[in-house]
């Protein structure tokens, strides 16, 4: 059984044959970390995806329970940054508000997921939209999404249909990134189980941390119920360095999640709503602007994990 630290998050891989308790207590090598995992049956797991390496096609959930964190906000303006270093992109709208595609100026007439599923369709090439950026593809949400928990949610094997259906276009993206909404249901376990990687947006606020730690459980339990590996990453948005409080909970986020906490923060700038007003991405917007120039540094940052050259495009 693979275990993960709930601290540090390293791996170990456990061998619980000859262990009959439900509950096995263990203690992480690395960081000394006490905790306690469930010692339950290999579950069998769905189709892995299948990537030559880790991070070639890196597939990120951005997600977080707390709602107006900058989710869909990370998601548009990261894509766009990432587009600009000449990555191949997909943005998956997978929030019924469909804040993601009416940023990219499409209406609510597009069609999305729900209209996959609805079609009997195994693939999402049919549906996935150019935007108007280079580089940049979009598959749109709409109000139909809001009936994909009452007639798929508990169909066997419900949480993996974006999975599945992702496989056949993963290899034309160098990254595909997934907006989710502030709740835990049938789009954000979809999502969670189609990544491998979770990008957290949090503002530093009284209860960011609490944010941080629910979005963890449902990571770990994610990871106990279908073996499905998958890690995770704090960004730090909309973050106001002139106020106290905000950076005592900065520092203390950074103590508490160490080096999951990415290194470029997302600074409070009024020019990312008013960027929004306009759908566009705030480096169309503004360039020269705080957060435009934060987002592109997010954006070196995360295809420097992914082992790729990070030039930008004039
Ligand atoms: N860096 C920033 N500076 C100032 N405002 C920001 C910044 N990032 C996002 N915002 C604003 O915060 C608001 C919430 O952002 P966004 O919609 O991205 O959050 P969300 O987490 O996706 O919300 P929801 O949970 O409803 O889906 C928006 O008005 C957006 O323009
Ligand atoms: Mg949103």
């Amino acid at each position: 059984m693979i275990i993960t630290c709930e601290k540090c998050g390293k791996r170990y891989k456990l061998d619980v044959s000859s262990i009959n308790t439900p509950r096995v207590k263990v203690r992480c090598a690395h960081c000394n970390h006490g905790f306690t995992v469930r010692n339950e049956p290999e579950r069998e797991s769905p189709a892995p995806l299948d990537r030559p390496t880790p991070y070639r096609h890196a597939v990120f959930a951005i997600s977080n329970q707390k709602g107006g964190v900058a989710k869909t906000s990370t998601c548009l303006n990261l894509g766009m940054s990432l587009a600009l270093l000449d990555k191949k992109v997909l943005l998956i709208d997978f929030d019924v508000q469909a804040n993601l595609t009416i940023s990219l100026g499409f209406s609510s007439r597009a069609q999305s997921f729900f209209d996959v599923l609805y079609a009997g369709s195994e693939t999402l090439s049919d549906y996935i939209r150019e935007t108007r950026f280079p580089g940049l593809h979009l598959l749109p949400s709409n109000s139909r999404m809001a009936l994909l928990t009452k007639y798929y949610m508990y169909r066997p094997g419900f949480e993996t249909l974006l999975r599945n259906r992702l496989q056949q276009v993963v290899d034309q993206y160098d990254f595909i990134l997934i907006d989710t909404p502030p709740a835990l249901g049938f789009c954000t376990l979809n999502a969670l189980m189609a990544a491998d990687q979770v990008l957290i947006p949090t503002p530093c606020e009284y209860l960011s941390m609490h944010g941080i730690h629910r979005i963890e459980d449902i990571i770990h339990f994610v990871r106990r119920k279908s073996g499905h590996d998958i890690d995770y990453h704090i960004l730090v948005s909309m973050h106001n360095r002139r106020s106290t409080a905000s950076e005592v909970i900065h520092r203390k986020i950074r103590e508490m999640f160490g080096n999951r906490v990415l290194g470029t923060v997302i600074e409070h700038d009024e020019k990312m709503k008013e960027s929004q007003i306009v759908h566009l991405p705030v480096w169309e917007y503004d360039r020269t602007s705080p957060s435009a120039r934060q987002f592109m540094q997010l954006a070196r940052e995360l295809a420097a994990a992914a082992g790729g050259n990070a030039q930008q495009r004039e």
